[in-house]
């Protein structure tokens, strides 16, 4: 049997694997993936090695800063960060999920002062088993992750 690779092995840049599926189109607009220039490759619902699925999007001569790795926890908190040199894992980051994260979300309440405000969003964020719980620093409102819709332009 011949073994196959769905998506091509990089020379240089990030892998972001691992994902939650359905989570790689949200971390793509979320980090603004498509305003610069790389090379991207994405991979939707993939089986992985251990049955289950998984999204996955490489991105040529890029890396990611320690504040997008806990963005991206934010939506797939069992995503890996692989950066890739000379065709070999450099290094392998497992993602964790940051206390807050600011300027990056948009309040799902449209009655938050956020709207009115030049202030930058800001979120306490709370795990709780396999839900995370967002709640707004200036409404107070509590959100799951799934109800945020919308990320700051
Ligand atoms: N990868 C890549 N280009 C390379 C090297 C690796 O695109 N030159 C990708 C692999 O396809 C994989 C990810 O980077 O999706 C991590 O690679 P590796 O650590 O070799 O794979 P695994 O051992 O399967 O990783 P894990 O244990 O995290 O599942
Ligand atoms: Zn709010």
């Amino acid at each position: 049997m011949t073994k196959t690779v769905s998506v091509s092995a990089i020379k240089q840049g990030t892998v972001i694997d691992h994902i939650t599926p359905g989570q790689a189109v949200n971390i793509i607009r979320m980090l603004g993936l498509t305003n610069d220039q790389h090379q991207m490759t994405v991979g939707l619902n993939l089986k992985g090695k251990r049955t289950s699925f998984k999204d996955l999007i490489k991105i040529e001569n890029r890396t990611l800063s320690d504040f997008e790795a806990q963005e991206i926890a934010v939506l797939s908190p069992g995503a890996t960060i692989n950066l890739i040199d000379d065709y070999n894992v450099s290094k392998k980051i497992k993602v964790s999920l940051p206390n807050d994260i600011s300027g990056i979300l948009v309040c799902p309440n449209t009655n938050c002062v956020t709207y009115s405000e030049p202030v930058k969003t800001l979120f306490y964020l709370q795990q709780q088993k396999d839900t995370i719980r967002l709640t707004c620093r200036y409404c107070e409102k509590a959100f799951k992750r799934d109800d945020i819709k919308e990320y700051c332009a």
